[in-house]
């Protein structure tokens, strides 16, 4: 028997399983069938929220060997760089009131042979275009693939299904552009990279922590909107400007019928325990396991918030890949110490691979 731990409260929903088997009973097994899966989409769109639920132990994860993915970067590779403890590969995110769908490589290569799929954004973009990379090599190890990186773009291709994964490092989205030997931040514009994004089926954006830096790792030395110039300003509001100027540009320039378009919602760091209460712990170093959903105590991300303001005012269709609650669950998905092999510094934002991100997939297929 499979050794099952449910880490938070799971609630069935008593009358709508009743309901179900009472069903059954009356109709004929296809049309039993059909009935739970329509049941289900329509629960998608509102009991059932794949984003609610809990992390629970499985033990045919991880979804791939990190061995066997050879071009995984060392700064995601955890058991490489010595972590010894394992419980962290096998957490699977269970929904509350259904499945998320299970990891299928093949359904995935005959869904996007012929296809671009582009992510677009910082690290955290990255880490998510690496864990599909993998999972996808996985799903057919025996095919060729190329990765190149040219400029800012990066991308993974396997030549026998003409398949590319990209990721363009782009950690702000809108321009920063030099003026006067002094870097300019231009909240209104995005045309330098907006060029690079035309021509894939499927777009991931993702930005949010590169906009809270200050001193050296600061991208610019002033901010412009419209015709006013200022060293510094809100950072919350200066991402939803930018973010303004992003949608907007979406509106105008693909058509969302033909190209999905996603925003991968905040990923969250580690870095104050007492949000998940343990005040005296160092940051995400040591913990092994989930927190038990409902105890993380954090505050719900401002950026997060602005996101799903913007998008729902938009005119086309972009989906949020609502991954901030869950992922702020799994304090212990973070390279921390295992970020290299000499175990300095401390990284509570990336994920170590295979991880957290993998779930992140998942959920961005259900939505394809
Ligand atoms: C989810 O999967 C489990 C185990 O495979 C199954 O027993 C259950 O009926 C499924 N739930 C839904 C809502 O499909
Ligand atoms: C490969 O896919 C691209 C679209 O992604 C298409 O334009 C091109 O014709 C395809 N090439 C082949 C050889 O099928
Ligand atoms: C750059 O110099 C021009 C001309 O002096 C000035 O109009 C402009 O505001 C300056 N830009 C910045 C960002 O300081
Ligand atoms: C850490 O989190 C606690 C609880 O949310 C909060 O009161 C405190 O201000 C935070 N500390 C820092 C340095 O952000």
């Amino acid at each position: 028997m499979r050794n099952i731990v449910v880490l938070g409260m799971v609630t069935f929903n008593l009358g709508l399983v009743i309901g179900l088997v009472m069903m059954s009973h009356f109709l004929n097994k296809s049309e039993a069938q059909n009935f739970r899966h329509q049941n289900c989409l329509g629960l998608s769109r509102s009991s059932c929220d794949l984003y609610s639920g809990s992390w629970v132990m499985d033990p045919s994860y991880p979804l791939y060997d990190p061995k066997s993915c050879p071009f995984i970067l060392n700064q995601f590779d955890c058991l490489a760089n010595g972590r010894s403890d394992r419980e962290y590969l096998q957490y699977r995110w269970q929904p509350r009131n259904c499945n998320l769908t299970r990891w299928d490589g093949e359904e995935f290569v005959s869904k996007f042979a012929g296809k671009r799929i582009m992510f677009v954004g910082d690290s955290l973009s990255l880490n998510q275009f690496q864990s599909l990379a993998c999972m996808l090599h996985n799903a057919i190890p025996n095919a060729r693939y190329t990765l190149k990186r040219k400029g800012s773009i990066s991308t993974f291709r396997i030549p026998i299904l003409n398949l590319s994964l990209k990721i363009d490092r782009n950690a702000l989205l809108v321009d920063v552009v030099k003026e006067n030997n002094t870097r300019v931040l231009r909240l209104d514009s995005i045309k330098g990279a907006a060029s690079r994004w035309i021509g894939n089926d499927v777009l991931i954006f993702d930005t949010w922590h590169w906009w809270l830096y200050t001193g050296r790792k600061q991208q610019w030395d002033f901010i412009q909107y419209g015709l006013a110039i200022e060293r510094d300003m809100d950072r919350v509001l200066a991402y939803r400007r930018g973010l303004m100027t992003w949608a907007d540009w979406i509106d105008r320039n693909i058509d969302t019928n033909k190209i999905k378009v996603f925003f991968q919602d905040v990923s969250p760091d580690h870095l104050n325990s007492s949000e998940w209460g343990e005040p005296n712990a160092p940051s995400c170093g040591q913990a092994k396991r989930p927190i038990i959903a409902g105890k993380y105590a954090g505050p719900g991300h401002p950026a997060s918030q602005v996101v799903n303001e913007i998008v729902k005012y938009m005119k086309n269709k972009v989906e949020v890949l609502r991954i901030t609650q869950l992922s702020q669950l799994r304090v212990d998905g973070h390279p921390s110490i295992y970020g290299n092999s000499k175990h300095r510094g401390m990284d509570c934002t990336h994920w170590c691979l295979p991880g957290v991100p993998d779930t992140w997939n998942l959920l961005l297929f259900s939505a394809l």
